[in-house]
């Protein structure tokens, strides 16, 4: 994979114009660590998205099959694996991290990744970082990369650990932290809302895996079992509409089932939490309308719609930014779903009139940092009390929206105590309503504590770590 020999760089140094007429631009050295790299600078320079962005990057470095998946896993790795990565690169070189050029530091994180958690041979690691460096910046700069990454390589990501985090007896927090590479603020918050740290450092170890895709076998097109047959998957254990593809499966949307239409990438957990809203039992005659409050980008509206579409239920799905609200109108076509781009707080629709509400609220994402390699490092603690009084307002709307009897599911995809029990205790209680145990709507899924609300987790359920809890109007 790893193609010795020419020089690269030209993107950044683009040397005389060509001509018109000059072939494309041959492969570049090791083109897959040059994809990651550009990654890097796509999530640093411009905000990007990782995985928004990677797949432009792979296809302008034409990158397929093995390769692309080399570079993911090294672009997504090593944006997870920051933290920990900057650590022992600050102990590795004699002058504070903002004082290295971005670009080297970037490239520096690449080669240290490689070296402490991944099985590429150390000379290989160093050396494909080192002439990366040479093509872009010159001979001193890849000197400097050369001797810091011979350093980092002393030790293995076990014995760097050891030296550098604090003692786990004293701090266990801040050790699981820094073991797991996540900020310290992220590892507390989990702790807060696990209730200990006696799983933390399970908890924070599968939020820093590689996640399994999981798949949506769109309930009336296709069953999970025929999914998984199409796809290579495995049916998700918990929701009968899961498949599960292995870790190393290629570009999602190459697959037959999701090209066509029939299955959607979508968390096992997701699925949970939406299919709990349809099991709650309601009271009174119902309406025949459903509302998903907060709908962007459509995921649960999809599902929401084609299990209102059996049921002759109608669904309405609010949106208040219009690109997602548009993306919501393709993702439900030819579903009974009407969408409205809308503030949640007060969209244009009746009170007391749906029998089922969703409130899949705007939250930090803490609970599916797997899947958003970059996002640990870009979220802030300050981020959570705007959030959680938004929370807490799409909530009311939500209920003023139920009919009396009918039922709100209140979901985040974030454990953070602020955005989850926080904002439905106070929430419920001065609104008079009922909560009802979550755990029953969820059959057959183990370990959901003391009730009456959920947290899902990674370490426990293979999901992302989703809350629900489950409202009724009385
Ligand atoms: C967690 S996402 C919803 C995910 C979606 N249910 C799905 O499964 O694809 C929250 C969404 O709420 C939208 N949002 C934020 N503030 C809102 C508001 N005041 N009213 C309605 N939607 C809002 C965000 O733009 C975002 O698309």
């Amino acid at each position: 994979m790893t193609r010795p020999g020419r020089r690269s760089g030209t993107r950044r140094n683009p040397g005389p114009p060509r001509r018109r007429s000059s072939p494309p631009r041959p492969p570049e050295v090791d083109a897959p660590r040059r994809a990651a790299l550009d990654l890097l600078d796509a999530v640093r320079t411009r905000d990007a998205y990782a995985n928004l962005a990677l797949p432009a990057i792979l296809r302008r470095a034409r990158l397929k099959d093995r390769d692309a998946a080399l570079a993911t896993e090294l672009g997504y790795g090593t944006l997870r694996a920051r933290g920990l990565l900057d650590a022992v690169l600050e102990h590795c070189i004699d002058r504070p991290l903002a004082k290295v050029e971005p670009p080297l530091l970037d490239a520096l994180r690449l080669g240290a990744y490689q070296l402490l958690r991944t099985r590429v041979p150390p000379h290989a690691a160093v050396d494909t970082t080192v002439e990366l460096v040479r093509a872009d910046a010159g001979s001193r700069p890849a000197g400097f990369v050369n001797a810091v990454l011979r350093r980092v390589g002393e030790h293995d990501e076990a014995a760097w650990v050891a030296r550098l985090a604090p003692d786990a007896a004293q701090d266990p927090v801040g050790h699981a932290a820094l073991a797991h590479s996540h900020p310290r603020w992220i590892a507390q918050a989990f702790a807060d809302a696990l209730g200990s740290t006696a799983d933390l450092d399970a908890a924070l170890a599968a939020d820093d895996a590689r996640p399994v895709v999981h798949l949506l076998a769109r309930p009336g097109d296709i069953t999970a079992e025929e999914l998984a047959l199409a796809t290579g998957g495995t049916e998700g254990p918990y929701s009968p509409y899961a498949v599960h593809l292995d870790a190393g499966s290629g570009a999602v949307g190459d697959l037959g089932a999701v090209s066509d239409g029939l299955a959607v990438v979508q968390d096992e957990g997701s699925q949970l939490v939406a299919l709990a809203l349809t099991r709650a039992a309601t009271a009174g005659p119902d309406t025949g309308r459903w509302l998903d409050l907060c709908a962007g980008p459509g995921g649960k509206a999809v599902l929401l719609g084609s299990l209102a579409a059996m049921d002759g239920v109608d669904v309405d799905a609010v949106e208040s930014g219009e690109q997602r609200a548009e993306l919501v109108r393709r993702a439900v076509d030819g579903l009974p779903v009407t969408v409205h781009h809308a503030d949640g707080r007060n969209a244009p629709l009746p009170d007391a009139a749906f029998d089922r509400v969703l409130v899949d609220a705007p939250c930090t994402g803490l609970g599916a940092l797997r899947r958003r390699p970059e996002a640990r490092w870009r979220r802030r603690p300050e981020d959570v009390a705007g959030l959680a009084k938004l929370q807490r307002e799409l909530l009311v709307a939500a209920y003023r929206h139920v009919r009396p009897g009918g039922v709100v599911a209140y979901v985040t995809c974030s454990p953070h105590l602020s955005e989850t029990i926080g904002v439905v205790t106070g929430t419920a209680r001065k609104l008079g309503a009922e909560v009802l145990d979550a755990r029953d709507l969820l059959p057959g899924v183990p370990d959901l504590g003391p009730g009456p609300t959920v947290q899902l987790w990674p370490h426990r359920h293979g999901t992302d770590a989703m809350f629900l809890a489950v409202l009724r109007r009385p």
